[in-house]
């Protein structure tokens, strides 16, 4: 089996990491693939957004060596929550490749890692775990400098022949045409990231309601614009996707 590693990272918090990531792993587990969720945020945001407990032992125990029982949100799709041990010293002096040693090992077909803004410990233990990357930005310039920096460092790995991801795409996400910044960034990202495949994430009630009613995307609004781009998004990953 093949299986199929993605993590979701941008650096900037608030630019819909986490409602892309959980938008994903949807779509992965409605097409019948048994999909895990690792929360790598102290926010335990996914886990939330889910629909399963935040606080439950998750992701910063497996790096420090137990066993937790991922939690199930919707039928073939398990997530393991963030959590404020994520910033402990024991997960923060962990090797980088440390996550990648313990997930290629799990039982799942799918493996989609939600990143979190800012800790860049942490980031790195998901990106190196992952074969591609969903590098998210909106519109905002701020936003835009944090995924050139992620997009720097996978480059940075790709070119020494380390571990990661090979492949990524850059996600427009929260687009909203009748903003003017909104309106101007997919023709300049295009023409500035000539070479990476992009794909637009619009501003969706569904998404954010989704999140806020802790239902997973395809069992909210599964005929919605959003699931459609979504599934798009999933499509390029299993297609890029080779171990
Ligand atoms: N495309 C969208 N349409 C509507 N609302 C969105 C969209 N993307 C994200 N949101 C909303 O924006 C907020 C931030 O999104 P999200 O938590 O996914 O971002 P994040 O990058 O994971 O944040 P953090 O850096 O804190 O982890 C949430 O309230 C979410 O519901
Ligand atoms: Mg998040």
């Amino acid at each position: 089996m093949i299986q199929c590693r993605v993590a979701v990272a941008a650096r900037k918090g608030g630019v819909g990491k986490t409602t892309i990531a959980c938008g994903v792993a949807s779509v992965l587990a409605k097409q019948g693939r048994q999909v895990l969720v690792i929360d790598l945020d102290p926010q335990s945001n996914a886990a939330y957004a889910l629909g399963v407990d935040p606080t439950a032992p998750g992701t910063a125990e497996l790096l420090m060596g137990n066993a937790p029982d991922p939690l199930e949100a919707a039928s073939g799709l398990a997530v393991l929550p963030g959590g404020p041990n994520l910033t402990g010293q024991s997960v923060q002096s962990l090797h980088p490749e440390d996550l990648a040693d313990l997930v290629k090992v799990m039982p799942y077909d799918a493996v989609v890692l939600d990143c979190p803004p800012g800790n860049e410990s942490l980031e790195r233990l998901g990106l190196v775990a992952a074969q591609a990357t969903l590098v998210v930005t909106n519109a905002h310039p701020f936003a835009i400098i944090g995924a050139n920096r992620v997009m720097g460092l996978l480059e940075s790995y790709r070119s020494r022949e380390r571990r990661g991801p090979k492949q990524w795409a850059l996600i427009l996400s929260q687009v909203d045409e009748r903003r003017s910044l909104d309106k101007e960034l997919p023709a300049q990202l295009v023409q500035r990231y000539s070479d990476i495949k992009h794909f637009t994430v619009h501003q969706d009630t569904n998404l954010s309601q989704a999140g806020a009613q802790q239902i997973p995307l395809m069992d909210y609004a599964p005929r919605s614009r959003s699931a459609a781009e979504l599934t798009t998004i999933a499509q390029w990953i299993t297609e890029t996707v080779h171990d």
